[in-house]
């Protein structure tokens, strides 16, 4: 392969989109590829390209990334709720003069039989509890936890990948170390058995985490859902294919 006629190409990551994004352009003749993790999760599923862990020490840092890099080409491939990263990115991009595309997963939508409560913000969602059932599951990560501090007297059980660091002022927590994806009699069986009667999450989309939202609606129960921060204006991407296909046209 000649390098020199390679397209250079940055993936921001930390999803299932930026993996198999990853594994489809570490088979590509002209596409040179890195990704880069924030180095959030203890074990993070690595993907098979070279892979740079840690921030870039915000626009500048990330906008200097890409000239001494000599990056052609970014995509955002990290969470829909990862607005200050994103936010990041389109800044250093136009300061580069480097072309950039989000890929994202669509949001979920409420189907018949659905019972979701929308919220913008976790400290909303925190509030929507009040006068909902005793026993609720977070579903929404460990960084933002603490909003649910402000609604202390509820039972929550809260699933993540890695410990809570620092642990929540919560007198009656449990906590589920796991990954997904899950299946729906997974998720029936945690949620039955745990008597779960309200489930939190953030409206991430995909299909990894959507069994929950299909356990409640077989059990009936509310989903209070924190709908995705405000976009930066970069144009999207819904697919793995299109993104190659973008990327190809790059170069
Ligand atoms: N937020 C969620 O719900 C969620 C869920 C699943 C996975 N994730 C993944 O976890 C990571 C962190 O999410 P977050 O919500 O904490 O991010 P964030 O709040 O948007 O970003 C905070 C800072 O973390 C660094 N950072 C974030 N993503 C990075 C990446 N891919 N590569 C290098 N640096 C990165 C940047 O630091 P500097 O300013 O120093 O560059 C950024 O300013 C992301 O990769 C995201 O895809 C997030």
């Amino acid at each position: 392969m000649v390098k020199a006629l390679m397209v250079k190409v940055l993936i921001l990551g930390g999803t299932t989109e930026a993996t198999a994004l990853a594994k489809r352009l570490a088979v590509h003749p002209r596409i040179d590829a890195r990704v880069s993790l924030a180095g959030r999760t203890k074990n993070p599923v690595l993907p098979p390209l070279p892979t740079r862990i840690g921030g870039f020490g915000g626009v500048e840092g990330l906008a200097g990334y890409l000239r001494d890099e000599g990056i052609q080409a970014v995509i955002d491939a990290t969470h829909p709720f990862a607005d200050q990263i994103s936010a990041n990115a389109a800044t250093a991009c136009a300061q580069a003069g480097v072309p950039l595309r989000l890929l994202t997963r669509p949001a979920w939508v409420a189907g018949p039989g659905d019972r979701w409560i929308g919220v913008p913000d976790m400290a909303a969602a925190a509030q929507a509890l009040r006068g909902l059932g005793d026993t609720v599951f977070l579903t929404i990560g460990r960084q933002e936890v603490a909003a649910f501090e402000a609604m202390p007297d509820k039972r929550y059980l809260i699933r993540a990948v890695d410990p809570l660091e620092p642990m929540p002022k919560l007198p009656r927590m449990s906590l589920i170390l796991d990954r997904g994806p899950f299946t729906l009699e997974g998720e029936l069986a945690l949620m039955g058995g745990e008597r779960v009667e309200v489930v939190v999450s953030k409206n991430s989309g995909g299909r990894a985490t959507d069994a929950k939202l299909q356990a409640a609606r077989k059990l009936g129960l509310p989903v209070v859902m924190v709908e995705r921060p405000a976009g930066n204006g970069v144009a999207e991407l819904h697919d793995v294919e299109d993104a190659v296909g973008w990327l190809e046209g790059v170069g």
